[in-house]
């Protein structure tokens, strides 16, 4: 190895950013974090976590082994390695939104120097790394893959996972050029067990949106099979199950009340959007998110079915939701489907509860989700209790043998007075 890059900054400090920084401070790396939000720079300063895998504390050890946070640009003067892991979003025309990573590349473009190594790990489709980030980055005069390595490597990070984190792994990394990728795969042997190099970026890139995608349409799959499984009189769950057995050839996706989080409803959309630039359609992409947008009205027919069989109208009935963050035992809301859950449910005049472990307060379109902190009284008082989300910290049979009424959109519950999606 030519050079050992021991001086990093990484730009945007969320849930990708600061799993980076904490493995790289841990192994030794001498870390900045940029950020352009003044308060969650002040916070990690101040030893406060924003994100589920770092508590308080793993932060103020962070601090305390070096690291510090900072909002101003000139860190990247003296730095070897600048990673960029800015949010990639949809416009409001569901198109890619590169605002963020086209900032993100020009503040390095403005402290650019010859020798340093970039790398891109925000989610985004073929041809950005090579494309927009390496054109904002030689205005600096500099020329990729020449006088400065350009690399994009994938985030694989899964919030809340407990076996599979950062370190454990394997990290793909595709370089502009072979030396790029020489230089990069070298960089994060120092931080991950094992990287995999790829011919180019566009591999990286493409990988990545591999992996979502194929999650997308396969959670989509076992959705569509859930509709009709439960008009077929099958218990998909029980299936799901008996498949799984298989030792090869199978993997278990399971259905729910539809998909959230920052990746599987948005990255599909990074590659569908390019591929429509050819003139034709990403069709799987498409026919996933439309089957996967339709769950959480579909849960609300059946909730209104399974209120019917008591005689009672969703008007007016007390509804309890019980988990509303898009995955189990993390506190990260965004795109949770339990938002268009309540959406169907206040259009039928349902009085929503709601309850989880993980958010003090939930909102839908500006208005306040009524949150119950009291479970057993909520369970008792209600007229059908929802299972969106199945946090550990929840009993799941004291839940069936507490609530009148259960719809259970995991799977997990067995009882008289329940139904399972
Ligand atoms: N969250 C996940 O589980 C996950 C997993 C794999 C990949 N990803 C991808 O990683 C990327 C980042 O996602 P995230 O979940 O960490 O987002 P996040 O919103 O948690 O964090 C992004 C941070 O970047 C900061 N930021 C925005 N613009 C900036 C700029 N110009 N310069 C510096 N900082 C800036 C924001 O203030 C924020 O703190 C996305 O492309 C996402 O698709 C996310």
């Amino acid at each position: 190895m030519s050079h050992l890059d021991r001086q990093l900054v990484v730009l945007g400090l969320g849930y990708v950013g600061l799993p980076l920084v904490a493995e790289a401070t841990r192994q030794g790396l001498s870390v900045v974090g940029f950020d352009v939000k003044t308060s969650i720079v002040e916070g990690l300063n101040a030893g406060r976590s924003h994100v589920d895998d770092l508590s308080d504390a793993d932060v103020a050890a962070l601090v305390a082994a070096g690291f510090c946070a900072t909002t101003d640009p000139s860190c990247l003067a003296t730095a070897d390695v600048a990673v960029i892991c800015v949010p990639t979003p949809l416009d409001d025309q569901k198109a890619p939104d590169l605002r963020a990573v086209r900032a993100a590349a020009a503040t390095i473009r403005d402290h650019l120097h010859p020798g340093m190594l970039v790398v891109l790990e925000s989610t985004t489709y073929p041809g950005t790394t090579d494309g927009p980030v390496r054109e904002i980055l030689e205005e600096s005069g500099l020329v990729a893959g020449v006088d400065f390595a350009l690399a994009f490597s994938p985030e694989r990070i899964d919030p809340g996972n407990p076996v599979w984190n950062l370190r454990n792994t394997p990290k793909v990394v595709g370089g502009l050029t072979s030396a790029c990728t020489d230089r990069a795969v070298s960089f994060y042997a120092q931080i991950v067990e094992k990287v995999i190099p790829t011919l180019g970026c566009r591999e990286a890139e493409m990988a990545k949106l591999l992996e979502n995608t194929y999650r997308h349409v396969n959670i989509a799959l076992v959705n569509e099979m859930a509709v009709f499984s439960k008009e077929l009189g099958v218990d998909l769950w029980e299936a799901i199950e008996a498949a799984r057995t298989k030792p090869f050839g199978f993997a278990a996706f399971y259905p729910g009340p539809g998909v959230g989080g920052h990746c599987i409803p948005i990255d599909p959309n990074y590659l569908s959007h390019q591929v429509r630039t050819l003139g034709y359609q990403f069709r799987f992409v498409e026919l996933a998110q439309e089957i996967s947008t339709r769950m959480p009205a579909y849960v609300v027919s059946r909730v209104q079915n399974l209120l019917n069989t008591r005689r009672k109208a969703v008007n007016g009935a007390r509804v309890l939701l019980l988990g509303l963050t898009y995955k189990p035992d993390i506190s990260d809301d965004r795109e949770t489907p339990a938002r268009d859950v309540v959406r169907h449910l206040r259009g039928l005049g349902a009085h929503i509860v709601g309850h989880d472990p993980h958010l003090a307060a939930f909102d839908v379109d500006g208005e306040p989700v009524d949150m119950v902190s009291n479970l057993d009284d909520a369970l008792t008082s209600c007229d059908i209790a929802v299972l969106l989300q199945t946090h550990s910290a929840y009993d799941l049979e004291h839940v069936a043998a507490t609530a009148p009424l259960v719809f259970d959109t995991r799977g997990r519950m067995v009882g008289d007075n329940v139904d399972r999606l």
